[in-house]
């Protein structure tokens, strides 16, 4: 008769290809039940947007397949997100799995369409997500989600993140009374206002919060990286940017302080043909690609230009939610898979590194034992 064993070793071969670590051994197999040659158990993967779900699922149920003398075999797929590093004791804040600050040299390349698009991808693979409007010089999370007169409220001293499609929202745009106007405060009281929206807001069980940063490497990015021990930065470039450098410079602030850079994404790349769908690179090709392989940081993906992007942000209108089979939206819902997978990446290291601290701390302690 078949045993756990065998089905543990056979199970024991299907590799996650992000991870590269066996789906046993990275805990992935859950309440398995064997009755008689009947097998049950649950396959719990490291994120609902894992670009490898169907793949690994399908891995599975081969290996499985090659069991012969099992009788009934039923499985059940669900994901829980990994803690990156922002689940930390100090930080407060428990209730987010993952922090993922969104930068890049300069303004107008989209990082808040990138934000916002990426946190709606990320929400409608069933992923609970936050999206931190740190733009307090000029935010635009609000008009691009057609809030602009919603507000917070405040219960027990802690924000009450706003709703909308999913997304737990919290801006300046929402305190500032005339949002339009760009906020004029010196530089601690602005890294105060981050830090209270980060810390003091009443986040219900994130598994990513996207924080939409101003441009370049002053108070507010530099303020996120230091207060919270972030899961990483997402760099969002255009091809021109990437020609004039601006982008390499955020990227070395960033390698300065010690924050994993999750990957670079590269925005209004080219222009996809309605007619015959052939993608044009008007800007020129490859940029993101080349800062990628310069700063060996993962190349998450390329977003067209879309003019219904530009219109649906004025409107209150996210290509996400009007135009999800648009090219454009696709794009987003692929790079928001490589960015969950990038997240996994990083909580997997952290755990390792986590796991090799103590014991070598146990190995230093068992040495103190043998000098005693
Ligand atoms: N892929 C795109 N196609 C067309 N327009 C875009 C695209 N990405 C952004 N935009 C438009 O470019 C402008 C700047 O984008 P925004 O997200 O506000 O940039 P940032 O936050 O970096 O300043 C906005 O009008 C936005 O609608
Ligand atoms: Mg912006």
């Amino acid at each position: 008769m078949v045993g756990i064993d065998q089905i543990l070793e056979k199970l024991s071969a299907v590799i996650d290809p992000d991870l590269k670590k066996d789906i046993v051994s990275m805990g992935m197999i859950k309440d398995l039940e064997l009755n008689d040659g009947n097998l049950k158990f649950t396959l719990e993967l490291t994120t609902p947007a894992c670009p490898f779900n169907v793949e690994i699922e399908d891995d599975v149920r081969k290996a499985i397949a090659e069991i012969k003398e099992l009788k009934n075999f039923d499985m059940k797929v669900t994901a829980k997100v990994m803690e990156g590093r922002s689940l930390d004791a100090d930080s407060g804040m428990f209730t987010v799995k993952n922090i993922i600050g969104v930068a890049s040299g300069k303004g107008g390349v989209g990082k808040s369409t990138v934000s916002l698009n990426l946190a709606l991808a990320l929400s409608q693979t069933g992923a609970k997500v936050g999206l931190l409007d740190a733009d307090i010089y000029g935010p635009s999370i609000p008009l691009m989600l057609g809030m602009k007169s919603a507000y917070m409220e405040v219960e027990n001293n802690k924000l009450q993140p706003a709703k909308s499609h999913g997304l737990q929202v919290v801006s300046f745009g929402f305190f500032a009374e005339q949002s339009h106007q760009a906020a004029i405060y010196r530089g601690p009281i602005i890294s105060g206002i981050l830090k209270q929206f980060l810390v003091d807001t009443n986040w219900s069980d994130l598994d990513y919060l996207i924080v939409d940063l101003p441009p370049g490497t002053g108070d507010i990015p530099l303020t996120l990286a230091q207060t919270i021990p972030i899961t990483g930065i997402l760099v969002v470039t255009t091809p021109q940017d990437v020609a004039s450098n601006v982008a390499v410079k955020a990227i070395g602030m960033f390698e300065k302080l010690n924050v994993p850079i999750i990957g670079v994404v590269e925005n209004m790349s080219h222009f996809v043909c309605p007619n015959c769908n052939d993608k044009h690179y008007i800007f020129g090709d490859g940029g993101a690609k080349r800062i990628s392989e310069q700063f060996k940081i993962p190349f998450l993906g390329e977003i067209p230009l879309n003019s219904g992007i530009m219109s649906g942000s004025d409107l209150g209108k996210p290509i996400m939610i009007t135009n999800p089979d648009s090219p454009s939206a696709q794009a987003f819902r692929s790079t928001a898979k490589n960015v969950a997978a990038q997240c996994s990446i990083l909580a997997a290291k952290l755990q390792d590194d986590m796991a090799s601290e103590n014991s070598g701390k146990d190995s230093e302690d068992t040495g103190k034992d043998l000098q005693k």
